[in-house]
């Protein structure tokens, strides 16, 4: 596989080949002998528009982690963006300074794509607003994998606000390359999936044999699913911030809920989590949102010595 010097903007940037074989890279790059110097005197540049913890930290990490260093800014408040500085323009000024890499973080939807175009260097998209958030569906595949042993034939049930949520519409995207998964979406009606992406589900139904539905009670499904993913709902994207208040009381998953799920069904989440999990389900052997961030360092570090030629 060739991933040196690629964007990774969006999930239908790879095909399923592509994020098999970036899967099963992960354990050569984690405990790689010189890991140290793979990406030794290389420079990611970190830009992010909005709020991060997990992506921002894991990528800064998986950078040192490879010998590497990074630069940019946590918080476009104190740059020249509050200058009204345009996207394009910042993203030109880091190409020129000599960075290896950029991974950026944004409100609006095309910010990554845009990003690509303006540098000369590889972009890795890190979230860009309701969009697409590759990064992470490759940590979702890699954990999926891990628990379950496979992709192909899961069924999950994607769980809160679809409608936002870019994790979701990303996994959703990656989740329609493999064999006959079961999707199942369940969120209020005015949080539910994107009705394009319905109907690509609808269009890979002859495809792969994809089978998916639409529902409202996360009860009706516990028993049936192999992972149940978590989403909080997306305040910050919503028009109104009451509407937050109404929705978020709607799923709350408790550990009592989980009595007749399977032995090796997995509560995941991209976190962060605010109600829809209740703390009681981490000590039950559901649990998997900490060991799936934790997953999320060792994809990041794999991802960033593929793009920047460490490894093939
Ligand atoms: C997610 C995101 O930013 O989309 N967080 C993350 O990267 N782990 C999920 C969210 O914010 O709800």
């Amino acid at each position: 596989m060739d991933l040196e010097s690629r964007d990774l903007i969006s999930m239908n940037d790879l095909s399923r080949e592509e994020i098999d074989e970036i899967l099963d890279k992960v354990p050569e790059v984690r405990n790689h002998p010189h890991k140290r110097l793979l990406c030794k005197d290389k420079v990611a540049a970190l830009l992010f528009f909005e709020p991060s913890t997990r992506t921002r930290t894991s990528f800064e990490v998986a950078m040192r982690n490879l010998g590497g260093i990074v630069g940019g800014f946590y918080d476009a408040n104190i740059t020249s963006v509050v200058k009204e500085e345009s996207l394009w323009d910042t993203v030109k000024m880091h190409d020129g300074y000599g960075f290896h890499i950029m991974v950026i973080r944004h409100p609006l939807k095309g910010a990554a794509r845009l990003a690509a175009e303006a540098a000369q260097v590889p972009v890795i998209n890190a979230g860009d607003g309701p969009n697409q958030h590759p990064t992470q569906t490759l940590l979702d595949l890699y954990s999926i994998r891990e628990t379950q042993g496979k992709i192909d034939g899961i069924t999950i049930a994607m769980v809160g606000d679809l409608a936002n949520g870019r994790t979701v519409h990303s996994l959703t995207e990656a989740l329609l390359k493999y064999e006959s998964c079961n999707l199942i979406f369940i969120s209020p009606r005015d949080l539910s999936m994107p009705r394009f992406l319905i109907d690509k589900c609808k269009k890979a139904t002859a495809g792969t044999g994809v089978s998916f539905s639409e529902g409202s009670r996360i009860e009706d499904y516990i028993s049936e699913v192999d992972i149940l993913y978590m989403t909080r709902i997306q305040k910050e994207r919503l028009k109104e911030r009451t509407a937050a208040e109404k929705f978020r009381s709607i799923y709350r998953l408790e550990a009592a809920m989980l009595k007749d799920a399977k032995p090796h069904m997995k509560v995941m989440h991209p976190l962060p989590r605010v109600t829809e999990i209740a703390q009681d389900v981490d000590s039950t052997p559901y649990a998997y949102y900490f060991q799936q961030a934790r997953n999320g360092l060792f994809v990041r570090e794999t991802l960033l010595a593929l793009i920047l030629g460490a490894i093939k």
